[in-house]
C-alpha cells in the first residue's frame, strides 16, 4: 500500500492526527461509539508512527461522542433545510460528509458541503480521499478573510467546528465569527467548546504532535461569551457528552461518572460540550 508523508505539516496542522486517531481507537473497540471505518483507512494511508500520538484516558470516547453530537446537529439542520450548505471549519481528515451521506443519502441530495482547512491539509485530504458528491474543498486559512469567497452566502448554512476554534486566539475567533455572519445570510453555528481551564491545558494534550506544551487555547466560561464576541449570534442551546445517548455504551466507570456529571453543569462543561447559535 502506498502511504503519504506529512513531515511538511506544522504542529497545528498535525493536530488532525489527534482526532483521527481518536476515531481509529474508537473504531477498534469492541463496542464502538462512532464506528468510523474510513478513519482507519485514512490513518493507514499516512506514513507516520501513530503510536506516538498518545491520547489520554477517555479522549477517544470524547472524540467519538462529540462527533456523534455534531453529526446529529448538522443532520437535524439539513432535514429542515434541504437546500443547505454545510461548512466544516478546520476539517482535517474528518469523514463526516462521507459518514452522514452514506447512512442516509436522501436528505443530502441538494446539499453542498464545504470543507475548509489550510492548503496543505486540503492537499493531503485530496490525496487520501475521493471528493464526495457535492463536496467542495477550500484550502485557505480561516484567518484569511477570503475563506468564504467560494461558498454561497444566500442559502441556509450550518457552520461546524470540531476541535478548531479552541486553537484560535480570542481576537481571531472574533474575526472568524464576524466573517461567518457577514457572509452567510442565515443559519446555525455549532461547535465543541472548551472551558477556560480546559483550554489552558491544550498544549499538554497536543504536544504529542509538536505543539508547545504551554500552548493555551481559547476557552469560554459561558455560551454568552461567544455572543459577546459577535452580537449577531443568538445562543440556542448547549449539550453535554455526559447526557448523550452514546454514554450507555461506555464502560461502567465512565457510565457512572457521566451520570454524575450530567446533572452538574459546571463539571459537564469540562467534558464534551457542544454549543449552538443561530444567525
Ligand atoms: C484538532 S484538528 C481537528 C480536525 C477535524 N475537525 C477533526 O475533527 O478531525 C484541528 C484542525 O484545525 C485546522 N486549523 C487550525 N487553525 C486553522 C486555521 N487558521 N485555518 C484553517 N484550519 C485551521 C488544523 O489544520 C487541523 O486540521
Amino acid at each position: 500500500m502506498t502511504t503519504v508523508t506529512i513531515d511538511h505539516l506544522t504542529p497545528l496542522q498535525k493536530t488532525l492526527l489527534i482526532t483521527l486517531n481518536g476515531r481509529v481507537l474508537d473504531a477498534n473497540r469492541k463496542r464502538p461509539l462512532l464506528d468510523d471505518a474510513k478513519a482507519v483507512e485514512l490513518a493507514r494511508g499516512i506514513d507516520y508512527d501513530h503510536s506516538t500520538v498518545r491520547l489520554g484516558a477517555g479522549v477517544p470516547e470524547a472524540v467519538a461522542i462529540r462527533s456523534r453530537m455534531l453529526d446529529r446537529a448538522v443532520t437535524a439542520f439539513v432535514h429542515r433545510h434541504r437546500d443547505a450548505v454545510v461548512v466544516e471549519l478546520g476539517c482535517g481528515l474528518e469523514t463526516r460528509h462521507w459518514r452522514l451521506t452514506a447512512s442516509e443519502p436522501e436528505p443530502w441530495r441538494d446539499v453542498d458541503w464545504y470543507d475548509v482547512d489550510f492548503p496543505e491539509v486540503i492537499a493531503l485530504r485530496e490525496t487520501l480521499m475521493d471528493e464526495a458528491d457535492r463536496g467542495h474543498s477550500v484550502g485557505v486559512s480561516l484567518l484569511d478573510s477570503t475563506w468564504t469567497d467560494t461558498i454561497p452566502g444566500d442559502r441556509p448554512a450550518v457552520i461546524l467546528s470540531d476541535g478548531v476554534l479552541g486553537f484560535l486566539s480570542e481576537d481571531d475567533n472574533r474575526r472568524v465569527l464576524r466573517r461567518i455572519t457577514d457572509h452567510f445570510a442565515t443559519g446555525e453555528l455549532v461547535f465543541n467548546a472548551y472551558t477556560r481551564l480546559t483550554a489552558r491545558m491544550n498544549g499538554r494534550f497536543t504536544q504529542v504532535v509538536g505543539m508547545p506544551h504551554d500552548f493555551r487555547g481559547y476557552g469560554i466560561s459561558d455560551p454568552e461569551d461567544v455572543t459577546a464576541l459577535n452580537p449577531a449570534l443568538t445562543f440556542i442551546d448547549e449539550q453535554f457528552g455526559d447526557a448523550a445517548p452514546e454514554r450507555d455504551k461506555l464502560n461502567l466507570a465512565y457510565r457512572l461518572l457521566a451520570r454524575l456529571f450530567a446533572g452538574w453543569r459546571g463539571q459537564a462543561r469540562r467534558g464534551v460540550w457542544v454549543v449552538r447559535y443561530r444567525f
